[in-house]
């Protein structure tokens, strides 16, 4: 499935027929994000568990639907997927506890920045069949990306129940090269951050221009937020998309002059990315 990408409306329905109990470890805003999803396509309530120790009251609230939050241990049976959203700094002293559930045979899908899979095979055991996954932000609307790497007790048919399981918050990539996950991590992770900064970056300039600051602000949201769209939804390629509002010797012309110059955009996000590349390379355990 490398390089396949699926749609979170694409995989509708695909988790009615998932068996098995699905634990999810950590309810916060990622992991409430995918359970939203979970329950939008129809994974059976009564087979989802939450282990979080500060649920928020809509976690709590579906309690009523059937989802088990905080289970004593010995009444969680029949676990197929393991999944862990809990932030990284408290990986070490919580999955140990998870080895019990991992050791029938679960396939875990952990989401922890900086978390590799030799730490993950390491703290719930070198036999546990775990996708190391990376998702982004806009896993809070169901599009986000999330790209997965496998460990080698992945089965192709867990890595088909992985991909849809993520696919609920997004797009999915699969790499099978671990290493790959710094340059990910660096790109789309960390990428909502560049392109909310391009907002901000676009109506400071907006006012410098002589806006009003809320209309530059207004006008800077929208546009980064339509373009995104647009983006979306067009079957054209990001440069034609582009040109298309380029005509030569025009405003869009002038500006581009100066942000694809030699030192332009292209130069600085290469620099950014490699920084960022580095920094998760310097934070990986
Ligand atoms: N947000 C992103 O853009 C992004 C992108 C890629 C990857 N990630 C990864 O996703 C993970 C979750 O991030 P997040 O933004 O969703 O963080 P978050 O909102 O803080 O969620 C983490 C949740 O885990 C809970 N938790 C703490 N100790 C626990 C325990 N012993 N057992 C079960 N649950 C426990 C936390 O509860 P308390 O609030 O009570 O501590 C919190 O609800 C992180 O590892 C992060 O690296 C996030």
């Amino acid at each position: 499935m490398t390089g396949e990408a699926m749609t979170a409306s694409s995989v509708t329905g695909l988790l009615q027929n998932v068996t098995g109990t699905l634990v999810l470890v950590g309810a916060g805003k990622m992991g409430g994000a995918m359970l939203d999803g979970w329950l939008r396509l129809g994974f059976t309530r009564e087979r989802i568990v939450i282990l979080e120790p500060h649920p928020s009251p809509a976690i709590k609230a579906l309690t009523t639907l059937g989802v088990r939050l905080n289970p004593p241990a010995n009444e969680i049976k029949d676990v197929a997927f393991i999944v862990i959203a809990i932030k990284p700094q408290e990986a070490a002293a919580v999955i140990p506890a998870l080895q019990p559930l991992a050791g029938s045979g679960a396939l875990a899908i952990s989401i922890m920045a900086g978390k590799t899979l030799a730490f993950l095979e390491r703290t719930l055991g070198a036999d546990t069949a775990i996708v190391r996954a990376m998702p982004n932000t806009p896993a809070a609307i169901g599009r986000g990306i999330t790209v997965g790497v496998p460990n080698a007790k992945v089965t192709s048919n867990q890595k088909t129940l992985a991909h849809r399981l993520l696919g609920a918050i997004g797009a999915v990539e699969w790499v099978e090269d671990e290493a790959l996950l710094d340059a990910v991590t660096a790109v789309s992770g960390s990428g909502p951050a560049y392109v909310f900064l391009l907002a901000e970056s676009l109506a400071r300039a907006g006012t410098a221009a002589g806006l009003p600051a809320d209309l530059a602000s207004r006008l800077a949201r929208a546009t980064v937020a339509g373009s995104g769209e647009l983006l979306h939804q067009s079957p054209l390629d990001v440069a034609t998309l582009r040109q298309n509002v380029t005509s030569r010797g025009g405003t869009t012309a002038a500006a581009l002059d100066v942000l694809m110059a030699p030192a332009g955009l292209d130069r600085l996000m290469e620099t950014a990315i490699a920084a960022a590349t580095k920094r998760s390379k310097e934070l990986a355990e």
